[in-house]
């Protein structure tokens, strides 16, 4: 008995010595059912339309500026056009200052007409102050309320949450009414929004039912938009070979504030952090728009001022799941020595339906010929966060590679959403939350040491 207490030991020894000692990465062993739901049926709860005539639905905000004094609200009336203003002030009884907005239609394929989709930007408004408004005025009136971000300043908190492919099944209503319970200021979403595409003719009534689903919590505070596949939309046998025609119609950026000459790369700046939002399906080759507005964006980065560099991109640079395996690497190479240079603390990517966070690696060094191509620990380096896993129709992406790589730190094939808790200039508190557990559950956490002012910190 002794004897074989004494092999086992042994066994156990010699295994844990060739286990990878303190970069070993973690694949979670919880297992969820793989069941792949299908999207919410038209008539479930969260996409009823409004009551009254020519409601006004689908109302979301976004930053309408640099750093949050101004604030774009878009709607859709669904028979008449309606009035463009948005009434605003700082009591719910008393809306004393107004916007006024633009409508527009669009048409999609054969059979397709959208409803009048209003954009009004509220501008002068105050720092981290909630405003009142409403819209619909003419027909039926209905009101909402958002808080501005705080003054851009080195120590001031601010939670972001972190969503990407969302979708619209039961799933994703798991995810947003976890994230609703996070008590977060602003979403940054990271592409694919409504899986419309997945349809038939692209059927963009999923669009509208979409929009009509977030609306709990982006009529309430800014959801910073970065695009994914699923935006691109473009169909030729449909006739439609305009990419991003329905998202560039809905969802207005505000990208012009930092120097952008198209929707899908901006920057904005809230409380500390300075958000860079990439496009992975626009080019960003050599002397391309995007990569040309990159280069000089990354001079214009305070730390002193926004301390916390964050860039959201839809397909991910780090990932080790086989899904859309090193879909972009493309992008990887062009911009990787920039970001890692800039100090660059996360960069949130999706697209790849699963969870997963890496060490601090760079892998900028390669140059084809001289072997250099493993990513390598590196403080300089930010930590890639993965967060494909809100829910959508497609389902999971369950084939992690093996072994896991030293990169990945953290994995598991399950649905969820993150947040950031940054705490001052030096310390950001980051979850991942799976939809399985109680809202109250962590099942990935770390702290995160800020590069610029902690440069030398491994976390
Ligand atoms: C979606 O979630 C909300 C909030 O938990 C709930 O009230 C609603 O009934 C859910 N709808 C569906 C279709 O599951
Ligand atoms: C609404 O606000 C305006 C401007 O602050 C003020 O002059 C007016 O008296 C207020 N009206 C009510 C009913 O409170
Ligand atoms: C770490 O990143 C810095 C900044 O880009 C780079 O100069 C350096 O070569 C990298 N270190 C390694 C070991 O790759
Ligand atoms: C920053 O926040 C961290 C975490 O809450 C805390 O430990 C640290 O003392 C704070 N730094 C300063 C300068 O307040
Ligand atoms: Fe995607």
């Amino acid at each position: 008995m002794a004897r074989v207490l004494a092999v086992v030991l042994i066994l156990a020894l010699a295994a844990a010595c060739a286990a990878p000692a303190a970069r070993g990465g973690v694949t979670s062993t919880y297992r969820r059912s793989l069941q792949m739901l299908p999207d919410m049926p038209f008539d479930a709860d969260v996409f009823r339309v409004p009551a009254g005539f020519n409601a006004p639905e689908q109302v979301h905000i976004t930053l309408g500026d640099l750093t949050g004094r101004a604030m774009t609200v878009s709607w859709v009336t669904p028979k008449l056009p309606g009035s463009n203003v948005v009434r605003y002030g700082l009591r719910a009884d008393n809306l004393t200052l107004a916007a006024d907005g633009t409508v527009r239609r669009y048409t999609f394929g054969r059979n397709y007409r959208s409803g009048f989709i209003h954009h009004a930007t509220l501008t002068d408004l105050d720092y981290a102050t909630t405003y009142h408004y409403a819209v619909g005025f003419g027909y039926t009136v209905r009101s909402f309320s958002f808080t501005t971000p705080p003054k851009p300043g080195p120590d001031v908190p601010y939670k972001l949450g972190m969503i990407g492919d969302l979708g619209q099944t039961f799933h994703s209503n798991d995810t947003l009414t976890h994230y609703e319970a996070s008590g977060a200021n602003a979403v940054l979403f990271i592409g694919d929004l409504s899986y419309a595409d997945t349809h038939p003719d692209h059927d963009n009534n999923r669009w509208d039912t979409w929009a009509r689903f977030v609306e709990r919590s982006v009529a309430y505070q800014p959801w910073i938009w970065t695009t994914g596949n699923h935006e691109l939309d473009f169909a030729p046998e449909l006739g439609e070979t305009v990419p991003f025609k329905p998202f560039t119609n809905r969802y207005p950026t505000p990208f012009r504030a930092s120097g952008s000459t198209r929707p899908l790369w901006y920057s904005v700046r809230m409380a500390s952090a300075h958000v860079i939002v990439l496009a992975s399906y626009a080019s960003y080759g050599k002397y391309t728009p995007q990569w040309t507005w990159l280069q000089e964006e990354l001079k214009r980065v305070d730390r002193t001022v926004t301390p916390w560099l964050i860039v959201c991109v839809h397909s991910p640079w780090y990932n080790s799941n086989d899904y859309h395996y090193m879909e972009g690497e493309t992008m990887r190479v062009q911009f990787e020595r920039w970001v890692v240079d800039a100090k660059a603390d996360v960069v949130l990517a999706g697209h790849v339906h699963s969870y997963e966070r890496t060490h601090r690696v760079s892998n900028v060094n390669y140059d084809i010929s001289n072997g250099m191509a493993t990513p390598v620990f590196n403080r300089s380096a930010p930590v890639y966060v993965n967060i494909g896993d809100g829910g959508n129709i497609e389902g999971l992406a369950d084939k992690f590679r093996w072994p896991q790589p030293d990169y990945s730190a953290f994995r598991e094939a399950s649905f969820g959403h993150a947040t950031l808790d940054i705490k001052n200039r030096t310390h950001a508190y980051y979850e991942w939350h799976r939809n399985h557990d109680g809202v109250k559950v962590v099942a990935d956490h770390a702290w995160f040491t800020n590069r610029y002012w902690m440069p030398t910190d491994t976390n």
